[in-house]
């Protein structure tokens, strides 16, 4: 523990790291290593002996049923709950001791809900994402940073709007698009297309895989799988707080195995032109419409 705390404390002095807020891990080092974690929430053991390794330049779909652990593994990753047991460190330094600020500018996350004590606009939102960085020179890229997280995530033309005045969908790539502005080397998003339309969903794993293929870490919790087999380099698949698959997608999503987790018959299907796997529940025949 003492250890894990030292450890900690570099991850904010750390030498030979410049400010600890340039920190940005070399494309396929590890940003993210979690090692036997087990998280406690409550009395209860929510997640044990998850080993899960995210690597700069991938995004990893994390999948499972409700109530698998994904929040409470991003919340570890976050610093927000301490290891009960086991480790988890960014960027090999430990989370614990670590100050907020340090870890703010290593990692953003999309919390799985976004509520505000206070009516603020869209724009204010988004520029919280900024906090992290005012009184370093990385505050010169404020105004670019919201405005193109704003962008990307479709919601320019909400700027002016009170935040509780939007749509789920809307408010949900607002948190988005904070997340963004943050502009950290790790990404952490907990449903982030869970409110979204069709376009939208696209939309937001097209982004995620951008910051991966730009260099970042990016954790994307989904419960669509077809989106996760089409955009993730790997899928970790959770169930009852353990890592029960870990790999490429066509590895962790088949039939037997989801079929399995979920308790429900799946089926998986190659799209025809692509090949990416369509994941179907078993459901019942449509009424005969003759
Ligand atoms: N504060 C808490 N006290 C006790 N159990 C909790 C608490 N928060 C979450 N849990 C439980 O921990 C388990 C994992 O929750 P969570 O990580 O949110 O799952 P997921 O995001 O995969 O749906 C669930 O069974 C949930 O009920
Ligand atoms: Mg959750």
């Amino acid at each position: 523990m003492r250890a894990a705390r030292l450890r900690g404390l570099s991850l904010a002095r750390g030498p030979g790291r410049g400010v600890a807020g340039d920190w940005r891990p070399e494309r396929g080092a590890l940003a993210i290593q979690a090692r036997g974690l087990a998280v406690r929430r409550g009395t209860a053991t929510v997640l044990s002996d998850v080993d899960l390794d995210v690597r700069a330049g991938e995004l990893l779909a994390l999948v499972g049923p409700n109530g698998a652990g994904k929040t409470t593994l991003l919340a570890a990753a976050c610093g927000d709950l301490p290891a009960h047991a086991g480790t988890i460190t960014l960027g090999g330094a430990a989370l614990s001791g670590a100050k907020t600020v340090e870890l703010a500018r290593r990692r953003a996350m999309l919390p799985q809900h976004t509520t505000l004590a206070f009516p603020f606009t869209v724009a204010d939102v988004v520029a919280m994402g900024r906090a992290p960085w005012a009184g370093t020179p990385r505050q010169a890229e404020d105004t670019e940073a919201v405005a193109d997280a704003m962008r990307q995530a479709d919601v320019e033309r909400f700027a002016a709007r009170p935040f509780p005045s939007l749509s789920g969908g809307e408010q949900a790539r607002t948190a988005l698009a904070r997340a963004l502005a943050q502009r950290t080397p790790i990404l952490l998003l907990d449903e982030p297309t869970a409110a979204l339309d069709l376009h939208h969903q696209e939309l937001v794993l097209g982004i995620a895989r951008d910051r991966a293929r730009a260099g970042d870490a990016v954790v994307a919790v989904l419960h669509d799988l077809g989106l996760a087999a089409a955009y993730a380099d790997r899928v970790a698949l959770l169930a009852g707080g353990r890592v029960v698959a870990d790999g490429p997608p066509e590895r962790v999503l088949t039939a037997g195995t989801l079929s399995g987790v979920y308790q429900h018959r799946v089926e998986v299907i190659p799209h025809p032109r692509t090949g990416v796997p369509l994941i179907v529940p078993d459901r019942p025949a449509p009424p005969d419409r003759a």
